[in-house]
């Protein structure tokens, strides 16, 4: 759900992209986005565009062609930023868990000592599964052989910690739509100062115009036209990012957790389990197993017949294994976790 002080601000006056107030509203993101991301960084920006368009930024931006970029894999979003590193032209390897198994952090290390990748990348919160993947020992190891690290945030941002410097993450993107509680339409992302030097040695330039980051730097930082950006998604996203700010992110945290904690309780009393084994576990998107003999797709349609209620089904190797439910941003409230249960309960029934 979008927050009611997020469509409020929406309704402002639209300015010039290149208006004086534009870029204040910009500076305005690029401040608290620095604190939403628990980061040092002063290179924080919103790309144009959905989730992808920042995974798509974050990839051709740290690779060049015919360099080694080491994925972490174990879900949708990780095999999407091996097919956009394919695209780019880098030599992807990577190191594949089934979707929803953890890694394991010994094997993660040496999986890049021995590659010696240029990029390395993972996701923080794996959507298609509900999986939180710690990226510590990831980045760590990356450092040591002077890798870049992505970290993919779009279900983290707003809703659990993501902690770009204290993992050590270097480019850190998400979406607008999930834990900032906004419509979908910006990828606020972040940059270290180290993948800013790594920018400024390419051999060649990026191969997407619209998406390079040092072009996108002289537009937000310098002020020189590059594209028409959408104030309007600018209001949003500052006002999203101005209540987490208020809230405070580990009273936010804390939130979110707990309407996660009630929401696996009420689903282990219906006698149903959860997919992810406790401890990696995204506080924003649960997914519960579907129990034997109950049809995802009916479920889903008599939620949104008789409570108006949209949940996500599983894909992929999870389709008709478990139901995908949010509980991010503005949705995460108790009222929300005791509603679902109550529909769910009733549809399971059926
Ligand atoms: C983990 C993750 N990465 C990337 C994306 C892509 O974002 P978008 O659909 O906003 O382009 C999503 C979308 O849900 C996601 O969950």
């Amino acid at each position: 759900m979008v927050a009611p002080r997020v469509y409020q601000a929406m309704s402002q006056p639209v300015v010039g992209h290149l208006d004086p107030y534009f870029f204040q509203v910009v500076e305005e993101v690029r401040s608290l986005l620095g604190y939403a991301y628990s980061t040092a960084n002063q290179f924080n920006i919103a790309i144009s565009g959905t989730g992808t368009s920042g995974m798509e930024t974050a990839v051709a931006n740290a690779i060049e062609p015919g360099e080694k970029f080491a994925l972490f894999t174990n879900g949708f979003f990780g095999d999407r930023i091996g097919e956009i590193a394919r695209r780019q032209g880098a030599e992807v390897v990577r190191l594949s868990k089934g979707w929803g198994e953890p890694y394991d952090q010994q094997e993660a290390r040496e999986f890049i000592r021995r590659e010696r990748p240029r990029v390395v990348a993972f996701v923080q919160a794996e959507t298609s599964t509900g999986m939180y993947n710690q990226g510590k020992a990831i980045c760590e190891a990356a450092h040591q052989v002077d890798a870049l690290t992505i970290a993919d945030c779009v279900t983290s941002l707003g809703g659990m910690p993501v902690m770009v410097d204290e993992n050590g993450i270097d480019i850190a993107y998400s979406c607008s739509q999930k834990g900032l509680g906004c419509p979908p339409g910006l990828s606020p992302m972040t940059v270290s100062p180290r993948a800013l030097e790594r920018l400024k040695v390419r051999k060649s330039p990026v191969h997407s115009f619209y998406l390079d980051l040092l072009q996108l730097e002289t537009f937000y930082m310098g002020h020189k036209y590059h594209h028409t950006a959408s104030a309007t998604m600018f209001y949003a996203v500052r006002e999203g990012l101005a209540i987490v700010a208020e809230e405070g992110l580990e009273a936010r945290w804390a939130r979110h957790r707990a309407n996660h904690e009630a929401f696996v309780k009420g689903i282990e009393a219906m006698g149903l389990s959860m997919l992810v084994p406790e401890g990696h576990r995204l506080w924003t998107l649960n997914t519960p197993r579907i129990p034997e003999g109950v049809d995802d797709a009916k479920v889903r349609q008599f939620l949104l017949e008789k409570y108006s209620m949209e949940i996500a089904g599983g894909f992929g190797p999870l389709a008709g294994k478990v139901f995908r439910i949010g509980t991010m941003g503005y949705s995460s409230t108790a009222e929300n976790v005791a509603l679902i249960l109550e529909a769910l309960q009733a549809a399971l029934k059926v």
